[in-house]
């Protein structure tokens, strides 16, 4: 059953109503990882909460202790549960969402504020630090929820919610309070849910509507070296001591190739390669080289074979190098020798990986590198957070349903993609409920999450709005 015509008539008649309430929502830099931003994350949060119950949902802020980052004891932002219906005719559909962001600053190389969102009617981008990462998408439940309420409309299943405060760094709590939950059983918060909907990703390129089924996980470590007691002076000392700093680079060297190649031993060997048949998928998939490098902005894609670049992406893991911590790095040539450095790496995990069975090879290679530098330097090696990767049954009713509502909002069948970034509650969503989860997503691959001048279309917002309304109609008749 499709949407009824006035539910979408009411998105389309609403549209800017709708861009405001974004506005408002961007302009709060719900940033979690960085500790001044802590307060603005509980302000988001409070916001959204009480946009729920102003359209209509029973709301519980859900506190979820404390937690220690860059060594400040900080309070976490709480869960955002809502729930409306609880008719047992009805299918239950638990939505996810996060409403925290990455960190921006102007001097990253915005074109603009990040936290004010422009709308560019030359393009119809909506530009701004969580427009489509994931305040976007949020708000397009919540413009369905005020469609139903303004038409007078029922909803066609019950609606529980979850949202998160800390999905950028790590979901921490998180976790635990599902498990608590589901432990409840029918007298828990999901309790009655049959399937989840999360729409926190985007379509491979920037024409096709796709569905997602799969997630990489994630470990994410920090390898600290450190030698002297304080930074010293390379004129002085350079030639007369080891330096943290030479350890380091070598040290990350040996982690992975310029190719993609992961050089710890063991870890690209525990996934098998993919078969002739199941290169086939990606090879169908409405996606080319210059897709990628449209969305990079430069012709660096690793390999000229299409299924080869998909797959690295959604089908094998990676190693990626993020940065070094106590670095100089400013203008001007300081003649420095810092006295401690931390290289942050993180490996993207696919099935049948876990961070439990990948984080021990990476200690060992570490360990056995570190030996032959000969240095006396110290290494320290910090796990950061991880996360399982995850993978549905694509052939589920809830996909059928996310197919259906697609087909009827964008007129065309989207493709079956697996993601390369991750989501780490989706599987303890998927274990802990034992239900089936789908990946709707919202926006383009163009997008530019985490990155600067982030934005979602206009026309994502809103026809995604229609497709999330679209796909509770198609759930509940697909159901019945
Ligand atoms: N929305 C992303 C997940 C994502 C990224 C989906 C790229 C599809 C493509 C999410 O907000 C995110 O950034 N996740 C982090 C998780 C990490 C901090 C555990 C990620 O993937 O880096
Ligand atoms: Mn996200
Ligand atoms: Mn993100």
């Amino acid at each position: 059953m499709p949407a009824p015509t006035k539910f979408t008539t009411y998105i389309d008649e609403h549209a800017d109503g709708f861009i405001q309430r974004l506005k408002e929502a961007v302009a709060i830099p719900s940033v979690s990882g960085d500790p001044k931003h802590r307060p603005d994350v509980f302000k988001m949060g409070s916001w959204l909460q009480s946009q729920l119950e102003q359209l209509g949902a029973q709301t519980k802020s859900v506190d979820l202790g404390k937690h220690v980052m860059d060594g400040h004891e900080l309070q976490l932002p709480p869960a955002i549960f809502g729930r409306i219906g609880d008719d047992p005719k009805k299918k239950t559909i638990l939505i996810y969402g996060h409403y925290d962001v990455q960190p921006a600053n102007k001097s990253d190389g915005w074109d603009t504020e990040p936290f004010t969102l422009v709308v560019d009617n030359a393009t119809g981008r909506l530009i701004g630090r969580g427009s489509t990462d994931d305040k976007g998408p949020i708000l397009g439940w919540l413009n369905v929820l005020e469609a139903h309420k303004a038409l007078g409309l029922e909803l066609p299943v019950n609606l529980r919610f979850c949202f998160e405060g800390m999905e950028e760094s790590g979901s921490e709590g998180l976790d635990e309070l599902i498990a608590s939950e589901a432990a409840k059983g029918k007298d828990g918060w999901f309790g009655g849910v049959d399937a989840v909907c999360i729409s926190d990703n985007y379509w491979l390129n920037t024409r096709t509507p796709c569905l997602t089924y799969g997630l990489r996980g994630l470990v994410y470590l920090k390898l600290t070296v450190s030698g002297p007691s304080r930074d010293l002076h390379s004129g002085a000392f350079g030639r007369a001591v080891h330096e943290p700093m030479t350890d380091l680079v070598i040290l990350m060297s040996k982690l992975v190739a310029p190719d993609g190649k992961i050089l710890i031993p063991g870890v690209d060997e525990m996934v098998p390669a993919a078969s002739e048949e199941e290169k086939k998928i990606y090879d169908n998939l409405d996606y080319s080289i210059e897709d990628i490098e449209e969305a990079v902005g430069a012709p660096i894609a690793l390999s000229s074979d299409k299924s080869t670049v998909l797959m690295g992406r959604m089908r094998y893991p990676s190693l990626s190098l993020h940065g070094i911590e106590g670095a100089f790095y400013g203008a001007g040539a300081k003649t420095v020798i810092p006295a401690s450095v931390s290289g942050k790496f993180s490996i993207r995990l696919v099935p049948p990986q876990t961070p439990e069975t990948v984080e021990p090879l990476v200690q060992a290679h570490i360990l056995s590198e570190f030996k032959k530098l000969n240095t006396k330097n110290k290494l320290k090696v910090e796990n950061l957070h991880g996360g399982k990767p995850w993978i549905a049954d694509y052939k589920h009713w809830n996909y059928q349903a996310g197919i259906k509502a697609t087909e009827a909002v964008y007129k065309r069948t989207p493709d079956l993609t697996r993601e390369g970034g991750s989501i780490p509650v989706t599987l303890t969503f998927a274990e802990s409920l034992g239900v089936n989860v789908l990946l709707l997503p919202m926006g383009r691959g163009d997008d530019g999450a985490h990155s600067t001048n982030e934005k979602l279309d206009r026309s994502n917002f809103i026809e995604g709005s229609k497709l999330l309304g679209t796909y509770l109609y198609e759930v509940s008749s697909i159901a019945a």
